[in-house]
């Protein structure tokens, strides 16, 4: 095994807490060119787990690799730099990296010159950085703020044949002009913001990522723009509560006016991801009813419905609030689907308590879910609170909530029996033979006949003749 640089310092939540709100640096991207043939005659695989913001970062890993010479591999096994991506929001997140973590390193026994990185939001967390460095051969650890730094990273892990370990506890910074090499064609992720101050009290994002910080409009109006002029169709606007858009700016600029600037450079769809209730604004509201390139889906996360674990979460909206912003989208866009994200099990959770959860899950509607039993993070202020719910309970739990919640993937769908729906293809569908895929505008999954793979990256009309609860069937029309 490598020896270790000397200047390792392990990550501290505390001190990602704080939260100073000054001097947030953008970094332009500039490539030092001692580092430029870094790559060249070798490749590389990135396991991306975790968010959208993880995927839209892997893509920026991605372009400064490509950058430096290194050539996309499709066997992670067989290639020079093998990168995990890694989320650590749930305990079941970890399990499965830690597994090809296993993986690799007895591969990487076979193959000494293999480079193995490890970034993403585990190395934020200083046990599971503990850990890596003390049971695996990763050779790289980097966390969420500093991936510009691939290129010095790498150079040093050759050179100096010795573990690698660079990540800060700060509030983070904006990354600039960085290359991408994007997944598709006709569908890019745009973040916007980075960061979390919500502190919502399971989560370990706001450890992970920094602070609240936003790009600024003219560079994001400007990437869509590009993106409009390379053919793209539709961008999703990332951040984990792109409502506090702006906010950090000191600027009187919200996500609302982001939209309305956004629908202006003619991409033909936008959707975005992920709202926070309580910041959901009437402007925003009223820029998915006004901008038609705002698509009809709103993901919406309630967590849950009782007020009492709502407070102990530290979701700072109620019930009423929730369903007020509800009837209120309903009411500008009749006919938006709605989709949330729900926690049974939180600690102290009782069973009437999670019956409002079912009651709010009726009410508001929704057309799909994410649904989690909570799982606790060390270092987050629930992980100490007092949970004496058997497991089995909180399974049971989930199970009623899941049968509840595809009830309304099912209706989702069945509305749109008959009618024709725009789809955007995405390609061949694994669904079965001659069938391709695509969204439509209300984001449900459609497969439709067709061989025709000019189709990919286009919009096409087609007429629904099947319902299922996670798809939709129909017929391609002229
Ligand atoms: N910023 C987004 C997404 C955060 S992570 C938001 O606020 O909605 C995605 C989802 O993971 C959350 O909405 C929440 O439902 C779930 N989640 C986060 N921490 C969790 C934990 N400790 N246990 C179980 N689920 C969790
Ligand atoms: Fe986590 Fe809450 Fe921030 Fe979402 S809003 S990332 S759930 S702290
Ligand atoms: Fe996971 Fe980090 Fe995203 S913990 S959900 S990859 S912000």
């Amino acid at each position: 095994m490598k020896k270790e640089n000397i200047n390792i310092s392990l990550p501290s939540l505390k001190e990602a807490k704080i939260r100073k709100k000054v001097d947030i640096e953008t970094i332009i991207y500039n490539l030092d060119p001692k580092y430029k043939d870094l790559g060249k005659g070798k490749n590389y695989y990135i396991f991306t787990y975790g968010c959208q913001g993880n995927e839209a970062d892997s893509e920026v890993m991605a372009g400064i690799l490509e950058g430096i010479g290194y050539v996309k591999s499709d066997d992670p096994m067989n290639s020079d730099l093998v990168l995990l991506n890694t989320c650590c929001i749930r305990e079941n997140a970890e399990s499965r990296i830690w597994g090809v973590l296993g993986q690799l390193k007895g591969r990487k026994r076979d193959n000494p010159d293999m480079l193995v990185g490890i970034c993403g939001c585990m190395p934020q967390e200083p046990s599971a950085t503990k850990k890596i460095i003390e049971s695996y051969d990763a050779d790289i650890i980097f966390g969420t703020h500093n991936r510009h730094n691939l290129p010095k990273l790498i150079y040093e892990a050759y050179l100096n044949k010795s573990k690698v370990v660079e990540v800060l506890s700060n509030q983070g910074n904006i990354l600039e002009g960085a290359p991408k090499v994007r997944e598709e064609s006709h569908r890019a992720w745009v973040s916007i913001m980075y960061g979390c101050d919500e502190f919502c009290t399971y989560c370990i994002v706001p450890y992970t990522r920094g602070t609240e910080r936003s790009r600024s409009k003219d560079n994001i109006i400007k990437e869509v723009e590009e993106l409009v002029k390379a053919g793209y169709k539709e961008v999703t606007l990332l951040g984990q509560n792109v409502n506090a858009y702006g906010k950090d700016l000191g600027i009187d600029y919200t996500f609302g006016n982001l939209l309305y600037d956004l629908d202006k450079t003619g991409i033909e769809r936008i959707r975005y991801t992920t709202s926070h209730p309580r910041d959901l604004d009437e402007l925003t509201m009223r820029a998915m009813a006004e901008c038609k390139s705002v698509m009809p889906h709103l993901h919406l996360p309630v967590q849950s419905g009782n007020n009492d674990i709502l407070k102990i979460m530290n979701r700072k909206y109620t019930y009423e609030g929730y369903m007020e912003k509800i009837h209120r989208l309903r009411e500008l866009i009749p006919d938006i689907s709605i989709t949330t994200d729900i926690i049974v099990g939180f600690p102290g959770e009782t069973e009437e308590q999670f019956q409002d959860t079912l009651k709010l899950v009726k009410e508001a509607q929704y057309e799909g879910a994410f649904t989690f039993i909570y799982s606790p993070r060390e270092g987050t202020p629930a992980a100490s609170m007092p949970d004496s719910t058997p497991e089995e309970e909180k399974h049971d739990r989930l199970n009623r909530l899941i049968a509840e919640v595809n009830k309304g993937y099912l209706r989702g769908h069945e509305k749109f029996l008959g009618k024709v729906v725009k789809v955007l293809v995405d390609g061949e569908s694994k669904n079965g033979e001659g069938m391709m895929c695509g969204y439509s505008e209300h984001y449900k999954l459609t497969h439709f006949k067709s061989t025709d793979k000019s189709l990919i990256g286009k919009i096409v009309n087609v007429k629904v003749t099947e319902a299922k609860t996670w798809f939709m069937i129909g017929e391609l029309c002229d």
